[in-house]
């Protein structure tokens, strides 16, 4: 790549692309096979291929070394290659990974989960955050026999069909219209089975009192990923006493903050319950996982077995995998025994963050605002003034995309979805080092006049 090296922004990408010739050879050979990597990484300001990862550092292709703010899109609560991880894959490894029957490690999984969220009376184990909010949506239909199910705007469930059913934007806020996430998703699913509603917005209160003998399901975020909020738990709590009131199931997808935001997630940290909860990412210290738990009467509906009518199916040839397992156990142990000062410290690290890049561009005004709930985070280029997905329409995306050049250059990764995440093995030390690349990067983004 040739670039002129006149502005701040054209000296990083030549500085990135001088650095990472092997990262651009392996892109091009993955174009040839792959239409897309990983999930479609966006505004990543340079193909950049991971060879190996350690606590809060990625070493790539080319042997750069980063501070990682990626996490894994957030299983690596414990970092990279958490040592009380490794040594449990270590020992299930030499005892085999067998799939079809039942296993001992379960129980154990399931029993951890249920000492850190006291309504998972039950749980089944499954591969992926997607399925689980699959099954979630299933069980809450074959136990109230009622179909639809209520989804909020902002927030994000995984990649099945009825996930994808977003706000549309051009619908009054406070009374969301749906709409599908690009092709292929059927129309029906939209118009038959699901509605939206208005996050952290008491107008939720009212439409679900209005849609109830329709609704089985109402299924939020407690931490919406792209505007991540810890002042939600007052709206949530009502959330929950107008479910209960309006005889509609209530799941918190805790696929992002559960294990991070402290041992029992959201639920603890808001002081919050639902009828079902699911969980994914940091469950299974970094392997992939799923979980679906809550309430024994409606979950006790997936253990009938096949063909009975009143059962909700469930399948799936890798559920319930030894290592996951393992993984899981050694993880939710580790935290479940050092849950005093393991969260507090990670949420506490976080806030710091936040502040020292919100301070920072406060004195400079500066259009960007970090927000963050403990260790989830996502900056918006826009000042102040955002309280949902819908307040984003006027960000600063070409300040926004040049940031991220200068970040990677400073040597701090992000992915290209913009969310990312500290961990338990980001130290005092990596914050500082993080909060002065952001710092760095917003004074190149200035010096182009972007900002
Ligand atoms: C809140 C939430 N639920 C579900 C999912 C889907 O999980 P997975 O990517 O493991 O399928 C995600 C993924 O980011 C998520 O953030």
């Amino acid at each position: 790549m040739t670039v002129s090296a006149e502005s701040a922004g054209a000296r990083a990408r030549q500085s990135l692309a001088d650095r990472t010739p092997k990262s651009r050879d392996v892109h091009k050979k993955s174009a040839d096979v792959l239409p897309i990597e990983v999930v479609p990484t966006f505004e990543m300001p340079t193909p950049i291929y991971i060879r190996s990862s350690e606590g809060a550092t990625m070493t790539d292709v080319d042997g750069n070394t980063y501070i990682d703010l990626t996490m894994g899109f957030g299983p690596h609560v414990l970092g990279h290659r958490p040592k009380v991880v490794e040594d449990a894959l270590h020992d299930q490894l030499t005892r085999g990974w067998h799939f079809g029957l039942h296993n001992e490690r379960q129980e154990e999984l399931a029993h951890l989960i249920a000492d850190a969220a006291p309504m998972a009376e039950r749980t089944i184990f499954c591969n992926s955050g997607t399925e689980a909010t699959m099954y979630g949506m299933r069980a809450a239909r074959g136990f109230t026999g009622k179909n639809r199910v209520a989804v909020f705007d902002g927030c994000y469930h995984g990649a099945h069909d009825y996930a994808l059913v977003k706000a549309d934007p051009e619908s009054p806020r406070s009374e969301p219209g749906a709409k599908i996430m690009g092709t292929g998703v059927p129309r029906t699913i939209r118009d038959d089975t699901m509605m939206v509603l208005p996050y952290a917005d008491a107008a939720a209160f009212d439409l679900i009192r209005a849609n109830k003998d329709e609704l089985a399901l109402v299924m939020v975020q407690p931490v919406q990923n792209t505007v991540p909020r810890d002042d939600v738990g007052p709206w949530l709590k009502e959330l929950e006493t107008v479910c209960r009131e309006a005889q509609v199931l209530l799941l918190l997808d805790e696929v992002v903050t559960g294990f991070r935001l402290g041992f029992g997630g959201g639920m603890e940290y808001f002081g919050v319950s639902g009828d079902l909860a699911t969980f994914g990412k940091a469950l299974a210290g970094g392997l992939p996982i799923g979980a679906l738990s809550g309430r024994a009467e409606v979950m006790d509906l997936l253990g009938k077995p096949w063909g009975d009518p009143k059962g909700v199916f469930m399948g799936g040839t890798f559920s319930g995998n030894p290592l996951t397992m393992a993984g899981g156990i050694a993880t939710l142990g580790h935290m479940k025994e050092h849950q005093v000062t393991l969260f507090p410290a990670l949420n506490s690290e976080g806030d710091r963050l936040a502040n020292a890049v919100n301070s920072f561009c406060e004195e400079r005004q500066m259009g960007a605002t970090l927000l963050n709930a403990g260790s989830i985070f996502y900056m918006h280029f826009k000042r102040g003034g955002i309280a949902s997905s819908r307040d984003l329409a006027d960000e600063n995306h070409e300040a926004e995309h040049e940031f991220y050049v200068h970040l990677l250059d400073k040597g701090v990764i992000v992915p290209g979805i913009h969310l990312f995440f500290t961990s338990t093995a980001h130290k005092p030390e990596h914050i500082d080092r993080v909060a002065t690349a952001f710092q760095d990067a917003l004074m190149a983004v200035r010096e182009d006049g972007l900002i």
